[in-house]
């Protein structure tokens, strides 16, 4: 087949795979073969760029860099809609829309409002083209390969009676798990949380790298479909059409014949919306029939046919009295608003997240305010507004610290980046405390026997200084140790004192936590941007602490998933002399730094000394059993084709690049037949 086929068919293939499986959860190939299609399309792309399809799958994974985003004119602007908290509001809408309507029946759709960014998504002849951000309502970014990455937007639509020209509008978000997921990561690396799914979802979208933003799985719920001409009488059928061409179309959506069928979704939507994987903050009901929305028309602003209901947020106001600048094990600094005590939603509200300094200037925030503070899907309450009419002249402007409010030294900010950090990373009180925490934690050492203040304590007395301190602990060092702390949150005074049966338990905690494996202790040593899955692959990649910590920059990116700002960190980590010692002390405590070695049941010595490499599908073994297969015979095996390589293993449907340049290298290829006989002897 000549490429030009070949990436025809792979595109339409892949497609086809991606539909099934993103809009009828079903899968037809195993991820293993998925993604060999896509790196031998990617290969054929790169050889044959004027023949890649704007469709191509290849574009999902991203890969454009765009250093400024082209402002775009809407073809239909882009309106906000009225917004309502009242049923006696909803029933002067419906009013209005009977009495513009002359007494012609009428039907609603009611639809959640998802709490997002709006996106404008346009296809010719099938094709998606482009994608916008709603802007100012009339021209917005076109932020085209960041759309492509969403899984769930078809990049081709294949339908009988398309429209030429077709635009679809929604609400793109980053669902709540995928939140989480990032957040959980983030903090594993000491970076800055994101500060809630909106704020990240925008922030997602305006990237520059589209392969970071394929990275954070972004989706889309599409709610509005619009041609010239119009092709649907309804926006029912819009919506159902939508749907069967393979839009993510949220299935919440309601006909409703009266406002009182209006009033019931409402209420029962009020309580289901948190079973969403998105943030929603409200109902949008729209006049079904398309005429009957052009003879309604538009005010200056929004539509006569449409009006948003808002659920009452948790909301109650109370005021600021200070900040608190916290820092975290990285350095870097979040300011959180110390607020006079308030009930909301049941539970007493004393301090809210303020996220960033930008976040004080767009508040426009004083100390001393009057705020309003909600309750949104995360669980810290966040400052929405501030009630200006209370500002009197004792409200003081927010100077934000240029100094470590803990050692003095001062801030910095990185280009591009929110916060500030303090930049004494090794003698920085909160930031020592923060790594003893990073060092205990479960997946890290498992020494959580010496949360709870007792680090603070051990901090205090001056018996600790660096994790590997700990080692060194014995019950006379700790025994009666005592100190009373007062709780930041509650208020209330709390003894942490060591006694017989409290310090047993840390000694033994302790002592198992020699026995986690290397790759924990790697992730334990907390070098910035090494969380625990990066930990996990470069131990499988070097083995060792000391083939690490000798590793170069090229060495250390071309293992895999490790980029650039990974690499250069732990270069500079390691060449950093405290961190040797450091190393060496843990070393002598017995923990592990190295990996296991797996033990492997020696079959023969067919492989002794070589090196082999697999690619594509065998009859006989599974992954797994090949790669176990190829140790129990001697081997070792390699990750990627170099000049080096013994034997390239090719089964059924191989990986391209791995064959062309196994050609290229003049390596050794064989069949599964050739390596079984090979080991057989
Ligand atoms: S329809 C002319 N439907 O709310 C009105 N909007 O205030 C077109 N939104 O910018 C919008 N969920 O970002 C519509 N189901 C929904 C929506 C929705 C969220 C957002 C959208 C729009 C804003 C309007």
């Amino acid at each position: 087949m000549n490429p030009q086929a070949r990436i025809k068919e792979l595109t339409d293939l892949l497609n086809h795979y991606n539909y099934q499986y993103y809009q009828n959860s079903v899968s037809e190939v195993d991820d293993f073969t998925f993604d060999r299609m896509l790196e031998e399309l990617t290969t054929l792309e790169q050889q044959y760029p004027a023949d890649r399809r704007p469709d191509s799958p290849t574009q999902r994974v991203g890969g454009t860099i765009s250093k400024e985003f082209p402002t775009v004119y809407h073809r239909f602007p882009m309106l906000s809609l009225g917004n309502t908290y009242s049923e006696a509001d909803l029933i002067e809408f419906d009013n209005r829309v009977r009495k513009g309507l002359n007494g012609d029946t009428y039907e609603y759709i009611c639809e959640l409002k998802f709490d997002g960014v709006a996106l404008s998504v346009t296809y010719e002849d099938g094709v998606l083209v482009r994608g916008v951000t709603r802007g100012d309502g009339v021209r917005g970014d076109d932020i085209t390969p960041n759309i492509k990455t969403i899984r769930t937007l078809p990049l081709r639509v294949k339908a009988d009676g398309l429209p030429p020209v077709f635009e679809v509008r929604g609400e793109g978000f980053l669902p709540l798990a995928e939140f989480e997921r990032i957040n959980k990561e983030r903090e594993d690396i000491g970076e800055p949380l994101l500060a809630n799914p909106r704020n990240a979802a925008s922030g997602t979208f305006k990237m520059q790298d589209s392969a970071v933003v394929a990275q954070r799985r972004l989706d889309c719920f599409l709610y509005s479909f619009l041609s010239e001409p119009e092709v649907f009488q309804t926006h029912e059928e819009s919506l159902n059409v939508l749907k069967s061409w393979g839009f993510n179309v949220s299935p919440t959506w309601r006909k409703c014949g009266t406002i009182e069928e209006v009033m019931a979704y409402i209420a029962e939507w009020d309580t289901r919306r948190f079973e969403l994987p998105l943030g929603t903050d409200g109902i949008v009901i729209k006049v079904n029939r398309y005429d009957q929305q052009r003879e309604l028309g538009f005010t200056a602003k929004s539509p006569r046919w449409a009006i948003a209901y808002k659920y009452k947020a948790l909301a109650a106001s109370t005021t600021l009295d200070g900040i608190q600048y916290q820092v975290g094990r990285t350095g870097a600094v979040t300011p959180v608003a110390l607020l006079k005590p308030v009930l909301l939603a049941g539970t007493v509200v004393k301090r809210a997240s303020l996220h960033n300094s930008n976040e004080i200037q767009r508040l426009g925030v004083m100390l001393h305010d009057t705020v309003f503070i909600e309750k949104g899907g995360e669980i810290i309450p966040k400052i929405t507004s501030v009630d200006v009419s209370k500002r009197t002249a004792l409200c003081e402007e927010i100077i934000y610290p240029t100094e470590c409010p803990a050692c003095n030294t001062r801030l910095y900010r990185r280009e591009g980046e929110a916060h500030f950090y303090c930049p004494n990373e090794k003698y920085c009180p909160p930031q020592q405390q923060a790594r003893f925490e990073h060092f205990i934690q479960r997946r890290a050492m498992n020494i959580e026997s010496l949360g709870e203040g007792k680090i603070e304590l051990l901090i205090d007395k001056g018996l600790v200084q660096s994790p590997a301190d700990f080692y060194e602990l014995t019950s006379e060092k700790l025994l009666g140790l005592e100190k009373t702390y007062e709780d930041l949150e509650s208020g209330k005074k709390r003894v942490v004192s060591f006694r017989q049966k409290t310090v047993e338990n840390i000694l033994n905690a302790i002592e198992r936590s020699k026995a986690q494996p290397f790759a924990n202790v790697l992730f334990a040593l907390g070098i910035r941007y090494v969380g625990l899955t990066t930990a996990e692959k470069l131990v499988d990649f070097f083995g060792s602490i000391d083939a690490l910590a000798a590793a170069p920059l090229e060495s250390l990116t071309s293992a895999p998933e490790v980029g650039p700002r990974i690499a250069q960190s732990v270069v500079e980590w390691f060449s950093d002399t405290d961190n040797r010692v450091y190393i060496e002390r843990l070393r002598l405590a017995g923990l592990h730094m190295e990996a296991e070695r797996k033990i492997v049941e020696r079959e023969g010595s067919a492989l002794e000394g070589k090196t082999v490499l697999y690619t594509g599908t065998f009859a006989n073994f599974s992954r797994e059993e090949l790669e176990a297969k190829i140790a129990a015979n001697g081997g070792k095996l390699l990750s990627g084709v170099s000049k080096k390589l013994n034997y390239l293993i090719v089964g059924e449907s191989p990986g391209p690049s791995k064959v062309n340049k196994a050609t290229q290298l003049n390596v050794p290829m064989i069949s599964e037949e050739e390596f079984m006989r090979l080991i057989a002897g």
